[in-house]
């Protein structure tokens, strides 16, 4: 983790970020976040970050203390102060400080609390690809809102982990949404499937840059739900996300998916998406 910290308008060092114990992020996970690509010094898509951050806060209605432009260059600044050349940036904004009670509270302000994590792109996975279990999405019916509510994912991803398994693909009574923490898109017969971009799945970065790369590579795709047999039966399948990019999923529930081995399909999508990120 880089050694200094945004916390409200302050760089600081962990000792020094004070965070209240009234915080309504302990109390009630009543906060927003996101999560960033930091690569070769610069962060990753910016602009959809923020479109997304702004889509939560007001659908939360939480009033975020600064505007884009200026939040930009706090995150430049830490990325710069932290010598970060290729990591994540985390930031989260909590609705304040105040007594515990459900109500916003009146005179809170929000708080902003980010840091980086130097973490090298994760070039082993994307290799060999994934094993996934499946996992009722249990989760509430805002999954578009990019929330510090994550049990569902904690318990979704811990139950994959006991399974032996590297992740929890998510589905709705046998619709296939997304996983514990990115989106998946699978591929039938030279169709790329993906779970529309509405309430049941977060909106994901990764997602939309994938989505621009099939397109400009006349692939086909189509925005529509699959269901749990359709992935089974999938000639490929992969997810996609700010911490894992294009990853291939080779197996789910034991069963492999395709050949067992990243597709054709997938390994174009991830060769685009090298170049698309600088490299
Ligand atoms: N998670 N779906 C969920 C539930 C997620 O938590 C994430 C990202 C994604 C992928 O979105 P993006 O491509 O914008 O990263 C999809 C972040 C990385 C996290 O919680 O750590």
């Amino acid at each position: 983790m880089g050694s200094i910290y945004l916390y409200n308008n302050r760089f600081l060092s962990a000792e020094e970020v004070a965070i209240s114990p009234e915080d309504r992020g302990y109390y009630y996970g009543d906060g927003i976040y996101e999560v960033f690509r930091v690569y070769n010094g610069r962060l990753f898509e910016p602009g959809l970050h923020f479109d997304r951050l702004e889509r939560t806060a007001a659908g939360l209605r939480l009033n975020l203390p600064m505007d884009r432009s200026a939040l930009l260059e706090k995150l430049e600044e830490l990325v710069l102060r932290n010598r970060l050349n290729e990591g994540t940036l985390y930031i989260q904004f909590t609705r304040g400080a105040a007594p515990r009670s459900l109500p916003f509270p009146k005179e809170a302000e929000p708080s902003l609390m980010a840091y980086t994590t130097e973490v090298a792109r994760p070039v082993a996975a994307m290799e060999a690809g994934i094993r996934a279990k499946t996992v009722e999405d249990i989760r509430w019916l805002h999954c578009d809102y990019k929330t510090l509510n994550l049990l569902p994912n904690v318990l979704a991803k811990q139950e994959a982990v006991e399974a032996g398994t590297d992740d929890a693909i998510l589905h709705r009574g046998g619709t296939v949404t997304e996983c514990s923490a990115s989106n998946i898109m699978i591929v039938r017969d030279g169709v790329i499937l993906t779970h529309p971009a509405d309430n049941l799945i977060l909106h994901g970065v990764t997602r939309a840059v994938v989505l621009r790369l099939a397109h400009a590579a006349e692939l086909a795709v189509l925005e529509r739900p699959f269901t749990l047999e359709e992935l089974l039966g999938a000639d490929e399948a992969f997810i996609t996300g700010t911490t894992v990019e294009v990853t291939p999923v080779v197996s789910v529930d034991g069963q492999a998916i395709g050949s067992g081995a990243a597709g054709p399909v997938t390994r174009r999508l991830q060769r685009d998406f090298a170049a698309a990120i600088g490299l």
